[in-house]
């Protein structure tokens, strides 16, 4: 007994320390390592809206997912406040007082531009999901990663199609920026590929009115070319299509190609818009369908409309998906670098030095770039992976408008160029498009420059050789019929044209009404004539 009471404190001991060694485990585990990354997004943009809102939503999805990873990725958020040099001060802002350990954004091209310079400098990765022209590849940094296809993706499959069809021309509509122009060249190179001839470049202005978009459809209507690959974004495209319907240009004859600028954003144009825009057709990155897609579309709803309740016009597009993929690609490569020490090395600055020179150098800058360049899964948009410093492009789907929307026709893929279904040994070609005007056959791209006028084939009425030329009234309409062998001949020749060449006959009474000559003079009374 004696024994055991002397032995109490030392047990009681025991199992305190005991007890205090668990809690220690308990919160070693529990502790993890904030790593800031930056976030430059044009915030009064709709872009920016939800791209930060797909970015916040990827991380909280990520860690509940993964509770257990070392790593937390801290999003600090700065505004670049539509504006290049806005971009350029966000980045160096949350390099220099945030030191973070890498840049998701910023939202365009142009502003890429400026950021893109301080990752180098910083060995810190800028991460654009919206950032798409293709000179920025020609900057050729180390450190900016696009998690965004580039517009001349694209390029290949719009060719497939011009080429599918056999089109000899066609016309580039496209926005006067660094949107529309990055494209045109490589647009320019494909379609040479193919023989086929660029006949007119039609330069919008991004701000150009609803008069100055007539005057240029009026234009390009006078002009034989019928296929018009249109290379622009909302809102001045929608306007484009509710003016072309209006003068005719939606008519049978007439072929319209998107890029994915507004094929990604057909489902949400206003229904006025889309029956401006049957029959065109467009062409998109495929989003492979999935559960996670499906259920993550559902709460980003639901958040949204808590966030902007006043708003009902917010719709999630495809850049939502890249910055969620974005994000978390980057808390995945954060994560494999494991319990690093995310610092920076100060640069030694005196009191003469420019803002530009006080900012610091990431030293495991080098190390997250390459987890980053090697990190693979399957995201929201689809496979994320990173090839030559961009988002791996897998398939593009070519849409038709019809009816309230769009349907799918087909797709294009490297491997197998356009076919109806991927993953199979289906046909190649497309499904049953139907053309401007509903018109069920192809067009052939091209036109006698008419405008609108026909080519009038004067046909003489005579009284007998029916079986070469017979001109027939319909009694009930009063509408002339021509028929016969010669007229067959002339509708077959017209047809095998490689061009369209719209046409009428206008029968008239030869002077005496007589047979005139015989039959080989007959071919020569077909009077041609256009006025
Ligand atoms: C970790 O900490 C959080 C709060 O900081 C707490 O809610 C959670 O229960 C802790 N988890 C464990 C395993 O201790
Ligand atoms: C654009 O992306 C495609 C497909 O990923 C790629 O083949 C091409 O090299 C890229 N072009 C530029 C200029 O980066
Ligand atoms: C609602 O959203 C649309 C499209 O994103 C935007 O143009 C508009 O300014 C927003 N309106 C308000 C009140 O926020
Ligand atoms: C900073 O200054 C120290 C001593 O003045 C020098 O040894 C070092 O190389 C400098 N570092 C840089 C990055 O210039
Ligand atoms: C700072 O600027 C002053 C005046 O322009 C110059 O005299 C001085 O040498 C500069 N100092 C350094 C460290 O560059
Ligand atoms: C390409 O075609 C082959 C068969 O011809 C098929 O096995 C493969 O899945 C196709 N690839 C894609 C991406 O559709
Ligand atoms: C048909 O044409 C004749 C003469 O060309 C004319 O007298 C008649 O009224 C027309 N009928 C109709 C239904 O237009």
């Amino acid at each position: 007994m004696r024994n055991n009471l002397t032995q109490l404190p030392l047990y009681l001991f025991c199992c305190l320390s005991l007890w205090i060694f668990f809690i220690e485990m308990a919160m070693a585990q529990n502790t993890t390592i904030p790593v800031k990354v930056g976030v430059v997004l044009d915030m009064d943009t709709w872009l920016g809206k939800m791209g930060l809102s797909c970015i916040s939503m990827a991380l909280s999805d990520f860690y509940a997912y993964h509770g257990h990873y070392k790593t937390r990725l801290i999003p600090k958020i700065r505004d670049s406040k539509r504006d290049v040099v806005g971009a350029a001060a966000a980045a160096l802002y949350l390099l220099q007082n945030e030191e973070v350990q890498a840049i998701i954004g910023p939202a365009s091209s142009l502003q890429a531009n400026f950021v893109i310079g301080l990752g180098d400098k910083a060995h810190v990765p800028i991460i654009s999901f919206s950032a798409t022209s293709p000179s920025l590849s020609s900057l050729r940094s180390q450190y900016f990663v696009r998690a965004t296809l580039n517009d001349s993706a694209q390029v290949p499959a719009i060719r497939a199609i011009v080429q599918a069809f056999g089109w000899r021309q066609v016309v580039l509509i496209y926005l006067d920026n660094e949107y529309g122009n990055g494209v045109i060249p490589y647009l320019t190179d494909a379609l040479q590929e193919i023989d086929t001839r660029i006949s007119y470049r039609s330069v919008i202005h991004p701000l150009a009115t609803d008069d100055q978009i007539l005057e240029e459809l009026y234009k390009l209507m006078t002009m034989p070319t019928r296929v018009f690959i249109v290379h622009m974004f909302a809102p001045i495209g929608p306007r484009l299509f509710v003016r072309a319907n209006e003068i005719g240009m939606m008519e049978e004859g007439y072929v319209w190609i998107l890029t994915d600028g507004l094929t990604d954003i057909l489902g949400t144009l206003d229904p006025s818009v889309i029956d401006s825009m049957q029959g065109v057709l467009g062409v998109k990155p495929h989003v492979p369908r999935s559960k996670k897609l499906e259920s993550f579309k559902i709460r980003w709803k639901r958040e949204i409309q808590q966030e902007y309740p006043t708003n009902e016009s917010f719709e999630l597009n495809i850049f939502g998906l890249w910055a969620y993929d974005a994000a978390c690609g980057l808390a995945m490569a954060v994560e494999k670098l494991g319990a690093t020490n995310f610092r920076f090395q100060k640069s030694n600055f005196s009191r003469n030095s420019t803002d530009l020179d006080t900012v610091g150098v990431s030293l495991i800058g080098p190390n997250l770039l390459q987890s980053l360049l090697y990190t693979r899964f399957r995201g929201l948009s689809g496979d994320f992976q990173i090839v030559n410093r961009q988002l791996q492009s897998s398939a593009f789907e070519v849409v038709n408008v019809i009816g309230k929307g769009e349907r799918g026709v087909g797709f294009w893929t490297p491997e197998n160029g356009t076919v109806r279904k991927l993953d199979s040994t289906s046909k190649p070609n497309l499904g049953t498009i139907v053309w401007p005007g509903e018109s069920p056959s192809i067009p052939k791209g091209w036109v006698l420059p008419t405008n609108g006028k026909k080519l009038r084939i004067g046909v003489p009425v005579t009284k007998g050789f029916g079986e070469f030329v017979k001109v027939t009234r319909d009694p009930s309409s009063n509408a002339t019929k021509v028929s016969g062998f010669s007229i067959a001949v002339f509708d077959a020749v017209m047809a095998a044209l490689p061009y369209a060449v719209p046409y009428e006959y206008i029968p008239f009474q030869t002077p005496d009404g007589n047979p005139a000559g015989d039959d080989n003079d007959l071919i020569y009374q077909v009077y041609l004539q256009v006025s």
